[in-house]
Order: C-alpha cells, then structure tokens, then sequence
C-alpha cells in the first residue's frame, strides 16, 4: 500500500462568539502533528461564507476543493441542545461528490457528555454522504475547564482516542485511495 502520506482535513464545525472549537482543534493537530503517516489542513467553517440557500459561491468552491484533495476528513464539533451546530451541517450539505468514498471521525466537545451524542447524529449524516465513520471518536467533558481559562490537562484516555481514530482513519483512507485510482466510487 502506498507509502505517501494521508491527507486528513481538520474542519472546526462551530462559529458561535467566544467559541472554543480553534483550541480544540489545535490540540487535536498537535497529536495528529506527531503522526508522520499524515499531513493536516485546518477548513474552519467561520471562515466560509457558506450561503444557506446551498447556492454554489466562491466559499462552496474553497470548501469542495479542500475536501477533493482530502483522503479523510476529522470533524471538531461542539454540542448544542444535544445535536451538532447548524453551521456544521450547512458545510456538510453544501457539497456533494466531494465527501463520497471518505473516511471521517470525529471530536466532540460538550458538558458532561463531551459531545457524544452530536458526533452520533454526525454518523447518520455521514452515512447518506457516503462516507465511512470510524468506530473510534474523542469526547471532551467540560471544555470550558480543559480548554478555558483555568486550564487543565486534557485526559491520556482523550489522547489515547485520538490515537486509535487516527489508525483506523489511515486504514481506510489508505484503502480508498489506492481504490480510487483504480475504479471510482460507484455513487458517483
Ligand atoms: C446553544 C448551546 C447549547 C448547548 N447545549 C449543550 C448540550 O446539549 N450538551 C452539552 O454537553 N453542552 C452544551 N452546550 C455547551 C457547549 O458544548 C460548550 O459551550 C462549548 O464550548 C460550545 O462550543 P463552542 O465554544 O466551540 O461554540 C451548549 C452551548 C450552547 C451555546
């Protein structure tokens, strides 16, 4: 299997005022930054003016080209009323061929729940881009605590998670990108 390295696009999903997301994510580049298997590209959603009517705009164009170029995708997501943020899912919606035949994984941010129950709704929706979730995801209880402004550490057993995503999303990027030079992805 290929030698070259998995490129993994890290997309932070929240744009709220004050949001948290950027430091979650970079936490999660700095882990993925050890993995020599990979090279990361950072699309944060707050920097698209994705259009809501999903028209096609220059913003859809950044977005679908970042993803193109992409083998796997890691979504950053915070929790909101126990569902993901609709910014997220204007992203998700706003291209199409781009995702299919991808794997994605995810970390969450929440409360108590660390965000689960968003990345598994994120699941269901991966699943009609056509994409692979992985089985592996990062939680992370009480954000405000671990990334705010009395900071503590982030826990081994998130570092630990991220580990394991990040072997499986190689996998199956790997696996799908020596498919795809071969035979495209049939939803095409
Ligand atoms: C509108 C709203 C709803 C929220 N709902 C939940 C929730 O259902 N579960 C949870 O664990 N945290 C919830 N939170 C807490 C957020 O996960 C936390 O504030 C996090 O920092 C938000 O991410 P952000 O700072 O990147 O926007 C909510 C926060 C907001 C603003």
């Amino acid at each position: 299997m290929s030698a070259a390295p998995i490129d993994l696009v890290v997309m932070i999903g929240s744009v709220r005022s004050g949001r948290i997301g950027p430091s979650v994510a970079d936490w999660f580049l700095g882990v993925a930054a050890k993995r020599a298997e990979f090279t990361t590209a950072v699309v944060d959603v707050m920097d698209l003016d994705l259009p809501h009517d999903l028209v096609r705009s220059p913003s859809t164009d950044v977005l679908a080209n970042a993803i193109y170029s992409a083998d796997a995708v890691v979504v950053v997501t915070p929790e909101y009323n126990h569902g993901y943020p609709g910014s997220l899912k204007t992203a998700l919606d706003s291209v199409k061929y781009e995702w299919r035949g991808k794997p994605i994984g995810f970390v969450s941010y929440g409360g108590l729940s660390g965000g689960a129950r968003a990345t598994e709704q994120l699941r269901q929706v991966a699943a009609e881009l056509h994409m692979v979730s992985v089985r592996d995801s990062v939680a992370i209880a009480q954000v405000r605590k671990v990334f705010g402004d009395n900071r503590s550490a982030v826990e081994d057993a998130a570092v630990d998670a991220a580990s394991r995503m990040l072997d499986q999303l190689w996998w199956w990027a790997a696996a799908a990108r020596e498919m795809r030079g071969t035979d495209p992805y049939p939803g095409r």
